[in-house]
């Protein structure tokens, strides 16, 4: 979604609202703009399209100004052009929003009625005229209270007011907003990385919370305006995990990212002496009768992993559904049941919602969660951490793999607590589970092999995957990866559906890849392919050694390290992001901003 960033500053922050939003680009990126006071008067800088745009328009009508803020837009509500970009003005407010204000047609009509006019077809703009209005009668903080009041939907918003040089004013309901504590300068953002240059020290605003801040501190409000505090908290996401280093794309360091990633994960969940695995927050897995995974895209795909881990290893029933349908539908849980949120951001709007029905229904709740801080974590009885570090590239890679990790490693607690393995089958497991971090740095290595079949790949109009057992999600996911940062067509298919539709968009030519360790299922895969193959598909093999030496003949291979079936979702996930990766290099197309897309959809 959106970005938002914003200074009370003691120097010009010009150069540093830039700095901030080029962080928080990865949150959305088809419009932006700056404001700040000048002379007396609010003045804005705005362009369409990257920010480099809005560069441009800075570097040559510069913004003087030593308080400001920021924002960098995804759409919602009007198109991506300049007049809609943000800030948004009205009589002396200027102000940024992230979300969507649900009401703002009838908001609109009323002001409209009033004699207000409009200059954008944003949903933003009338929450400037509101404040505006407030201000004719109401102190500043009196009058956001009032705005606040009238709105319905998602937002954080941040405004500056005309007359009123050193405060600003925030507000959050829904998507985050975070205050950085500097010295003798405070700041406002979309997360903590939006402030990271500036400072380590933030607090992060409660649903319903208000603030005002000054260069001295802020005066936080809760819903009912009270005056509250929060804890001012010191945040790891240290600077140095934003950059790209050698890489060309955050995505690609991110692939790289994982051994890593997936190492600090596991640390959380397998005590690396005893060879023991623990679970978090004391969740008693012997009194759960029943798993319901909620999540959005990536995050889903890492569930149905779960799934069959759960099932397979703990015996564990477990359901795992979209968010966005499960929020809506009325699903008939019963009361053993552990709702389990997965999300990197541990923003996204269905899964928040999803996890707060099951709240609501009185289950107990845990979230498998990147960003700690985030209101799913701090919301769900129960915080499984992944520690992926920031993950800045739109298309989810290591958060996606850490997810797997720790699901992988609470499946294994599961199986102990309920009586499933023994202690000494929990160490073989584990070892299994703790080789998986040097497996995946082992699997980064079929680079080679996957860029050469990109230009072939680049020219196809349709890709179609297959995989049977957990690389049937895995399939789901390549396709998804494919799809988001190259556009190429992409769909994932159960290997064993292939003749029950699929096939029949096979013909001369169509790449068909296949993702089959060797493992009891393998035999049947590779039928599959025969059939494939029989129909003119060109078929990618990607697997093991001995999967490679059995390959049907005519399939190309890209072959993986060999791994126990526990821990192959995460060897061979690194072949398949790799391939959408190169595949979209080789297409010209923006690997780290794929259009259209957000990183954190705090809308649903
Ligand atoms: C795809 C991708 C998305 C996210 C989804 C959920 O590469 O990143 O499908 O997985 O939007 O986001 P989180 O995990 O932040 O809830």
């Amino acid at each position: 979604m959106c970005g938002i960033i914003g200074i009370v500053g003691k120097s010009a922050v010009q150069g540093r609202l830039i700095e901030s939003l080029k962080r928080l680009e990865y949150r959305g990126y088809d419009s932006a703009g700056i404001a700040g006071h000048m002379d007396g008067r609010i003045e804005r800088r705005r362009a369409a399209g990257k920010l480099r745009n809005l560069e441009e328009v800075i570097a040559a009508e510069p913004l003087a100004a030593e308080v400001g803020i920021g924002h960098t837009r995804w759409a919602t509500h009007g198109a991506p052009t300049e007049g809609n970009a943000h800030p948004h003005a009205a009589g002396r407010v200027t102000l940024v929003h992230n979300g969507i204000i649900e009401n703002f047609a009838e908001l609109k009509a009323e002001l409209t009625a009033k004699g207000r006019t409009f200059a954008s077809e944003t949903d933003t703009e009338v929450v400037a005229h509101l404040l505006d209005e407030h201000l004719e009668t109401l102190p500043p903080i009196e009058a956001m209270k009032a705005t606040l009041g009238r709105l319905t939907g998602a937002y954080a918003i941040v405004a500056l007011i005309e007359g009123e040089h050193g405060l600003m004013l925030g507000a959050r309901h829904g998507p985050p907003l975070v205050v950085g504590y500097g010295k003798g300068e405070m700041y406002l953002g979309s997360d903590a990385l939006a402030v990271g240059p500036f400072t380590n020290r933030v607090a992060y605003l409660e649903d319903g919370d208000f603030v005002a801040l000054t260069h001295d501190g802020a005066q936080i409000f809760d819903a009912a305006g009270a005056p509250v505090s929060r804890q001012v908290q010191t945040v790891a996401a240290s600077v140095a995990l934003m950059e790209k280093g050698n890489y060309r794309h955050f995505m690609e360091k991110e692939i790289h990212d994982q051994p890593e990633a997936c190492q600090h994960t596991l640390s959380a969940y397998v005590d690396p002496v005893t060879d023991h695995t623990h679970t978090p927050g004391g969740v008693d897995f012997a009194k759960v009768d029943r798993l319901q995974i909620v999540a959005c895209g990536t995050a889903g795909y890492a569930g149905q992993i779960g799934r069959y881990l759960f099932e397979r290893l703990a015996k564990l029933p477990t359901d795992v559904e979209a968010a966005s349908e499960f929020r809506y539908r009325e699903p008939a849980v019963t009361p053993g049941t552990l709702g389990v949120a997965i999300s990197q951001s541990g923003e996204t709007a269905d899964t928040l919602a999803a996890l707060r029905w099951c709240k609501a229904q009185g289950l107990k709740t845990a979230a498998v969660v990147n960003v700690h801080e985030s209101t799913m974590a701090r919301e769900a009885d129960v915080l499984w951490p992944t520690h992926a570090g920031p993950e800045i590239g739109v298309a989810s890679t290591k958060a996606f793999t850490s997810q797997v990790s720790a699901l992988t490693a609470l499946a294994i607690s599961a199986a102990v607590a309920r009586g499933c393995i023994d202690a000494a089958e929990e160490r073989r497991l584990t070892k299994i589970l703790m080789e998986a971090p040097r497996l995946i740095a082992d699997s980064i290595q079929v680079e080679e092999a996957v860029r050469a079949l990109a230009p072939e790949l680049a020219a196809a109009r349709d890709v179609l995957y297959f995989g049977r057992g957990a690389m049937f999600p895995l399939a789901l996911e390549a396709a998804l990866k494919l799809k988001e940062i190259s556009y190429i067509h992409a769909e994932g298919y159960a290997a064993g559906e292939l003749k029950h539709g699929p096939i029949a968009l096979i013909d001369q030519g169509t790449p068909v890849i296949v993702i089959a360790p060797t493992d009891h299922l393998f035999e049947k895969t590779i039928s599959n392919m025969s059939e494939v193959a029989a129909r003119g598909g060109k078929i990618i093999l990607i697997t093991d050694e001995a999967g490679a030496r059995n390959a049907p003949k005519g399939a190309r291979t890209i072959v993986a390290p060999t791994a126990d079936p526990l821990i192959a979702p995460l060897v061979f996930a690194a072949p398949i992001q790799l391939l959408a990766y190169h595949v979209a290099v080789q297409k010209g197309a923006d690997v780290d901003q794929p259009r259209n897309l957000a990183k954190s959809v705090t809308v649903e």
